[in-house]
């Protein structure tokens, strides 16, 4: 785990900006459409720390469950061992390598996490809220979920019916369950999206779960008895928790829930769940549920991204590219990675990967626009002022547009990722700002005003370094949360510690406000920030 302890929230009751992704199945590694919700989560809580806010973001996994059980049985090694290779081999290290600076990882076969949800579902049978009865009907264990006949696809023979998101063959589930007392919720659930408008994002994805609320809920079956991977039902231990209900619960309990009232204070309800928006439903709709029947707040937001696609399907285990994160990693570098996919799909939407677009927007807006602008700046105050920054003479109309740019920018940013998780939208009003910086230096030409050698002509040349290298602070620090890296290169490059300390101190407050970087600046020329691209790896 990335997490730094800097970020730690514990010890003031202050609201924390808490940001959660889903816990990830760990039947297998993680894919690219893990690695999409993780990086998005990430970005924007690392915007959220650099507006100087208090954050806690939180991933984790979701060990329990038939799932999980079969594939640790196929492979001949208990779940337990399965989960701790996997957690340990794959998924940490992916978040590690991908820069995810999450602060807490939960794991729900974790103790703090079990004790945890005994305590809360006991709770939930003492109040009334579950009762034992029978289920029976078809269920998708790739989902996790039981399906509706209506929403099942047809099989090859009569009888059989497929999962329309796996297309296999859902499973008859014939057992004595326990059920919460989900339908009772409906009208409590309506009244609550009618009143929070914002709870569930986008607005399609809010159309949709109104319509099915607006239909009778049933009963969910919270507990199976025909297996006993999962957390034991308090009352009855023949039953273990169905696993989405266990599932759930991480986000309170590694909040604090029944452990650390003072911490579950700060953090919970959590601001934002990240979900992709085939778990909607059990983020919108039963989670609120069940959080109304334990009387405890209800998070503030659910949104839902859209999916990676290959070949018009669901990105999945069963249809992968083939391309696993680092090898996109090892081809364009974590930072271009972690800026692809929030820049070329619009975050809610479907969108699908390829090496064509990927290399084309590498290559026109991070190696051209914003490597080059960066390493001529540098290399132009290197070369004019021997590396030390001039202060600016003369700020002229050109100047002024320049730091008017900046500080819409910085606004259009801070609206679009902080507030509405418009990542695709942020970015752009931040490159939009590049390129206007590119156009001030092509229409200012620096390199033909450096042949005036007047005090008039010198003073000219120091105003247009300074004004590029002032751009190019404000775009270090806008860029940080989504490129850390690069943009601490960046900030070495500028010299910019020395005179207004470290990059992570920077705000989005002040990141608009001119004339920050200080005249005297060490401008060194760093290594290329998006070096050019070797030849794609044959597949
Ligand atoms: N374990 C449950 C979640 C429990 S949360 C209390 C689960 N896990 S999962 O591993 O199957 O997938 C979780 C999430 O991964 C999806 O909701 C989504 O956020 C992300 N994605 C998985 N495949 C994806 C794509 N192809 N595209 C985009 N996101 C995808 O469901």
């Amino acid at each position: 785990m990335a997490a730094t302890a800097e970020h730690s929230t514990t010890g003031t009751s202050a609201p924390a900006y808490y940001v959660s992704t889903p816990i990830y199945y760990v039947n297998d590694r993680p894919h690219l459409g893990h690695a999409y919700t993780t990086v998005a989560g990430d970005v924007l809580t690392r915007w959220h720390r650099q507006r100087g806010e208090k954050v806690w973001y939180l991933t984790g996994t979701d060990e329990h469950g038939q799932k999980i059980m079969r594939t640790a049985e196929a492979n001949g090694v208990s779940p337990q061992e399965w989960c701790d290779k996997l957690v340990e081999e794959a998924w940490k290290p992916l978040w590690a390598h991908l820069e995810i600076a999450n602060d807490d990882f939960i794991r729900t076969t974790e103790e703090r996490h079990t004790a945890r949800v005994q305590e809360f579902v006991q709770d939930l049978y003492d109040k009334g809220e579950i009762y034992k009865g029978g289920y029976s009907g078809p269920y998708c264990v790739g989902c996790e979920e039981f399906k509706l006949p209506s929403e099942l696809l047809d099989g090859a023979t009569e009888d059989e019916k497929l999962c329309s998101v796996h297309k296999r063959p859902v499973e008859w589930l014939e057992e004595e369950n326990y059920f919460f007392r989900l339908s009772a919720y409906g009208p409590k659930l309506l009244e609550f999206y009618a009143a929070n408008p914002g709870f569930i994002q986008p607005a399609s994805a809010r159309n949709e779960v109104l319509r099915f609320v607006e239909q009778d809920l049933k009963d969910l079956s919270i507990s199976r008895s025909t297996f006993n991977w999962g957390v034991p039902l308090p009352w009855d231990e023949k039953h273990v928790l169905y696993v989405w209900v266990d599932a759930l619960q991480n986000y309170i309990t590694a909040a604090g829930y029944g452990s650390d009232p003072e911490r579950f204070a700060e953090l919970w309800p959590a601001s934002v769940h990240l979900v992709g928006k085939d778990i909607l439903r059990f983020h919108a709709v039963i989670w609120p549920a069940m959080l109304m029947a334990a009387g405890l707040p209800l998070p503030k937001r659910v949104v839902a991204n859209g999916w990676l696609m290959v070949g018009g399907e669901k990105m999945s285990k069963s249809n992968l590219t083939g391309i696993a994160p680092t090898d996109l990693t090892s081809h364009f570098g974590v930072d271009a990675y972690r800026y692809y996919f929030l820049r070329a799909i619009p975050f809610g939407t479907d969108g699908s990967f390829s090496w064509e677009d990927f290399t084309a927007r590498y290559t026109s807006e991070l190696a051209n626009d914003f490597g080059n602008l960066a390493s001529r700046v540098a290399a132009m105050v290197g070369k004019y002022f021997g590396g030390e920054l001039p202060a600016s003479a003369a700020h002229g109309d050109a100047e002024q547009a320049i730091a008017d740019g900046l500080r819409t920018a910085v606004e259009t940013a801070d609206q679009k990722i902080g507030e509405e998780l418009d990542f695709a939208g942020g970015l752009a009003a931040i490159f939009e700002f590049v390129k206007q910086v590119n156009g001030y230096l092509t229409e200012q030409e620096p390199w033909k005003v450096a042949k005036d050698e007047s005090a008039e002509g010198q003073a000219r040349l120091a105003t247009i370094l300074y004004t590029a290298a002032e751009a190019l602070r404000g775009t270090a620090v806008l860029l940080n949360p989504v490129m850390p890296s690069t943009a601490e290169k960046l900030w070495d490059s500028l010299g910019a510690t020395e005179g207004l300390g470290a990059l992570a101190a920077q705000t989005v407050a002040t990141a608009g406000d001119w004339g920050r970087l200080p005249a005297g600046a060490t401008v060194t020329k760093g290594e290329i920030l998006f070096p050019r691209l070797e030849e794609k790896p044959a597949s």
